[in-house]
């Protein structure tokens, strides 16, 4: 049986316009930009305006994307986004999304995995194509944070920004493209990174405004030791399922969520930090956007070139983590901004 490869056809961003630096933020809340820089690495973020939802920045993205392809949207046959800020607990954000870029033959659905979400949902639409069941399938991550942060919370709001990245995926040559990935979870710490209300197990009423259960809850400890433990184990795993050794990595785009995690994943891993990209000082936290924004940003930097292999690693709310490796396969000439 032939075997199929599956690759990044085209790549689409979002981001809003609007900055919050850390000096906005010490007019809100107790802190300082001395304290969010040295602990975080974050200097400014951006965030949507009040009447925007996610739907609206993951469109913006998805048509981007859709051009850097050369497709349309009627190509389409499946749409997933990852997302933690759904327009709605239901519909899926997805089929907004469908019925507002006009992808009239697209199933969608949307995924939950957290910050790792985007690499989940290029995990899924790979299999999608792999198993023929569809050829054209567009993975959004994006995030409208602003609108779940507590904005009296100074553990939590000076983390998280808004945004949106989007790529198409499709068969692409032999040996190219998605070479592994690998996915994780652990449930038994599902409460350390959490929007307690809203759901089936506390849904909304005047107890749950008063007591700001609405809003990100999050033991930032917990998921920092977290997130060390996991970014270069997960690395790691996926490498070796690809057969590859650390050396053979070109670029690494990890989740953006503290520089300090970033930090201490490349120095387990002993890699160059010029071989990783970071861009959180410039928009935060913005969970399941981060890495498609990282990975346009790169792209269009020409730090990422055709045969290049690339590492997505993430982890997030959950708990869960995610990695991957892709040939890239994309040549230079296509790296091009919209
Ligand atoms: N400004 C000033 N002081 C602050 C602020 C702030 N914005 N936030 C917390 N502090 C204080 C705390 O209250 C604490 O004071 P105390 O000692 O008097 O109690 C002190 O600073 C130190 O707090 P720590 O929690 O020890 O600070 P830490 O060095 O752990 O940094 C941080 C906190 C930045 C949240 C860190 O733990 C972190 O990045 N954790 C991971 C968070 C993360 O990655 N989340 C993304 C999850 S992905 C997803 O799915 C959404």
């Amino acid at each position: 049986m032939e075997k199929i490869f599956v690759g990044v056809s085209g790549i689409g961003s979002y981001i809003p316009d609007k900055v919050i630096t850390n000096e906005d933020l010490t007019k809100i809340v107790d802190t300082s930009n001395d304290w969010i820089i040295e602990r975080t690495g974050i200097k400014e973020r951006r965030i949507v305006e009040k009447d925007v939802a996610t739907s609206d920045i993951a469109s913006m993205a998805a048509k981007k994307a859709l051009e850097d392809a050369n497709l349309k949207a009627e190509d389409l046959d499946l749409i997933i986004v990852a997302t933690a800020t759904p327009d709605h607990a239901f519909p899926s954000t997805a089929c907004i999304v469908q019925k507002k870029i006009g992808a009239d033959k697209a199933a969608a659905f949307d995924i939950s995995a957290g910050c790792s979400g985007f690499v989940y949902a290029l995990a899924v639409a790979e299999g999608f194509i792999k198993s023929c069941l569809y050829e054209r399938v567009l993975v959004i991550g994006a995030e409208c944070l602003s609108k779940i942060v507590d904005w009296q919370d100074r553990n939590t709001c000076v983390l998280f920004g808004d945004g949106a990245g989007a790529c198409v995926l499709e068969k692409c040559e032999e040996n190219m493209g998605i070479l592994a990935a690998e996915l994780g979870s652990d449930g038994s710490n599902a409460s350390v990174l959490i929007q307690p209300a809203g759901g089936s197990r506390l849904p909304a009423n005047d107890d749950t405004v008063k007591n700001r259960l609405h809003y990100i809850k999050m033991e930032g400890k917990e998921v920092f030791k977290f997130a060390v433990r996991v970014m270069d184990k997960a690395t790691q795993t996926v490498i070796d399922k690809a057969n590859l050794e650390l050396g053979d990595i070109d670029f690494l785009i990890p989740h953006q969520a503290n520089i300090r995690i970033i930090e201490a994943a490349a120095k387990k891993l002993n890699l160059d930090q010029s071989k990783i990209y970071v861009n959180l000082d410039r928009y935060g936290n913005m969970s399941s956007a981060s890495i498609p924004v990282a990975l346009k940003e790169a792209v269009d930097e020409g730090r990422i070139k055709k045969g290049d292999n690339l590492v997505l690693v993430a982890f997030g709310a959950g708990l869960t983590w995610a990695s991957m490796i892709i040939k890239w396969n994309r040549r230079e000439e296509d790296n091009v901004s919209y």
